[in-house]
């Protein structure tokens, strides 16, 4: 079997919910606490074995690019000025071993084109897809998680979880039948269903597992929800063809690409830091 050995990270969408912070900079840089949201899913990929990470960029992400190489000025003066804590953490942004490709999508069509982006890379090995907005708290890192249910079942894995039906318009919905526990195997997919036609309320919400087969259907996928190419329409094609599971990961996940998921995750993040965790939960307690 070959292990999963690359990640792609579509960051080329516009961010337009956090307007005017995304005016100039790339809401995948945006912090929770001093981390980008970025550099969390990078993390997640190397924690699940992940060695090449593959960004899928576009007009204003070079901010992107920077974080992930090497800071000379910025290194050479923390040096000299004796801070060595924090040129480690400069130095460690990204292990050594990890190779960062950057591919620019010069149009912005959709999740599903993104993806299709990264096919010259990717050709034909099985890969992971990670959405930086969706962060995900898990004691065993959600990537990691689906790579171990990948090496059992060598298949396309979507990683979801239940919403309230109110909020299916904003996820890709699947229908499935249970095959172990936390695993699904879905018959249907479809992206952003109102609330009455949902098949269900189990939602795709930013981990996937893909076979190379996936590039051939995105090729095809017209423009859908939203007049783009929608990364489920490809998903739904391939599933006509091969077995496609949905797993329940282990984890808390915070939607930062909404103001409201955002702060959560601040909250959340704040309250589990090493530095911050006991003057900020006092805080919060003041918090009325
Ligand atoms: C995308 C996908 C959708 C998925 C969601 C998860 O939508 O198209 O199927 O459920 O990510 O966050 P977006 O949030 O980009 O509109």
């Amino acid at each position: 079997m070959k292990k999963i050995t690359k990640a792609v990270f579509p960051v080329a969408g516009m961010g337009s919910r956090f307007l005017p912070a995304t005016k100039a900079s790339p809401k995948e840089m945006m912090p929770v606490v001093e981390k980008p949201l970025i550099q969390y899913a990078v993390e997640e990929a190397v924690a699940a074995g992940i060695t090449d990470m593959v960004f899928i960029t576009g007009r204003n992400k070079r901010a992107i690019e920077d974080h992930f190489d090497k800071a000379y000025e910025l290194e050479a003066e923390l040096a000299a000025r004796g801070k060595d804590e924090l040129l480690r953490i400069v130095q460690e942004v990204i292990p050594k071993h990890v190779n960062c490709i950057y591919i620019r999508q010069t149009e912005a069509l959709g999740l599903g084109h993104a993806v299709l982006c990264a096919q010259p890379v990717v050709q034909d090995e099985a890969f992971a897809v990670i959405l930086a907005d969706d962060l995900i708290d898990g004691e065993v890192p959600i990537v990691k998680q689906m790579v171990d249910v990948y090496a059992q079942y060598q298949c396309s894995i979507l990683g979801v979880q239940d919403v309230p039906r109110s909020q299916t318009k904003s996820y890709g919905i699947v229908s499935s039948t249970n095959l172990e526990k936390n695993v699904e195997r879905v018959s249907g997919i479809v992206e952003k269903p109102a609330p009455e036609v949902a098949p269900s309320t189990l939602a795709v919400v930013g981990r996937y597992i893909l076979t190379p087969r996936i590039f051939h259907h995105l090729a095809q996928v017209r423009p859908g929800s939203g007049g783009e190419i929608q990364l489920t329409d490809g998903i739904a094609a391939l599933m006509r063809e091969e077995q496609l599971l949905a797993y329940r990961f282990d984890g808390i996940r915070y939607d930062c690409g909404s103001k409201l998921g955002y702060l959560q995750a601040q909250v959340a993040f704040g309250l589990k830091h090493p530095e911050l965790r006991d003057e900020f939960s006092a805080y919060l307690a003041t918090v009325k």
